[in-house]
């Protein structure tokens, strides 16, 4: 039997990297997905590949209906996926926007995902919740200012719900990856070129190494919660030392 099976999934920022590729493992692993992010035309072509599959349009940093477009779901695992960077500038010359993206997307939107979500695992006891974090909530980089902040912020969740949830059945992990090769660099520097240079001279993570770890962790015994995924590339010895071939 699968592992997953009969379980509703919700995967926010399916529609690429990550998330597309969490969707398409615990898909795999049997669980029914809500495929949720901006691109909805890239969901609905995700959706006709995974059975029972539905594509949801959504904008995590809109509180208001994140919590109308979840409230009909009784899900049995969330994985708030949808984040990311924008720009490398040093701290005292971000601009606002690029703050506000940032902290709306990564923060507000992770804690939007929960309250929409979380009081009816409670209600049901049980359930998973997993955050993605990364290594830059665990270590601030140059220009990472903003962005490591968002991420020290989703791992500080992290430990939140841990407290507050005690006792009521859901369990909680935070996955935080190093470098993956996604469209996460060409979203944050806004040109394909640079963002080929990021991965250059070594081997990244793929989404599917991230997928793994997540559904190894959702697919544990009821009394096991794995709690943090620290996954590295195994040339990328921090988030400043990247061990390259040229
Ligand atoms: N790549 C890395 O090196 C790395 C390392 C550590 C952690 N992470 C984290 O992993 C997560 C996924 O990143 P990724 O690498 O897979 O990047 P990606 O390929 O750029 O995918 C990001 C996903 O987030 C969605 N998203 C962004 N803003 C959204 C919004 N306002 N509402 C709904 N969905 C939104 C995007 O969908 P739409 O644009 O269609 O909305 C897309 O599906 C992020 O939280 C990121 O911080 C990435």
């Amino acid at each position: 039997m699968q592992k997953l099976s009969g379980q509703l999934a919700l995967v926010t920022g399916a529609s690429a990297g990550i998330g597309e590729s969490t969707a398409r493992r615990l898909s795999a692993e049997g669980a029914r997905l809500v495929l949720a992010a901006r691109r909805v035309d890239r969901l609905r072509a995700l959706a006709k590949e995974l059975p029972g599959a539905e594509a949801l349009e959504l904008d995590v940093r809109d509180a208001a209906s994140v919590g109308s477009a979840l409230e009909s779901f009784e899900f049995d695992l969330v994985v708030a996926n949808a984040g990311l960077a924008r720009g490398t500038d040093p701290i005292h010359s971000v601009e606002e926007s690029a703050w506000n993206d940032m902290i709306d997307t990564n923060v507000k939107g992770v804690l939007a995902v929960i309250r929409a979500t979380l009081p009816g695992m409670i209600a049901r006891g049980r359930g998973d919740m997993v955050l993605l974090g990364s290594v830059a909530g665990r270590q601030v980089y140059p220009g990472g200012n903003v962005y490591c902040a968002t991420k020290h912020a989703v791992r500080a969740l992290y430990e939140a719900l841990r407290l507050d949830a005690a006792g009521t059945g859901i369990r909680f992990t935070t996955v935080d990856p190093g470098m993956v090769e996604t469209e996460f660099s060409r979203v944050r520097l806004g040109d394909q070129e640079r963002a080929d240079a990021v991965y250059r001279g070594f081997e990244a993570l793929t989404p599917d190494d991230v997928a793994d770890a997540i559904a190894f962790a959702v697919t544990r015994p009821p009394h096991v919660n794995i709690g943090e995924i620290v996954i590295w590339p195994s040339d990328q010895a921090s988030t400043t030392i990247v061990k390259r071939s040229e």
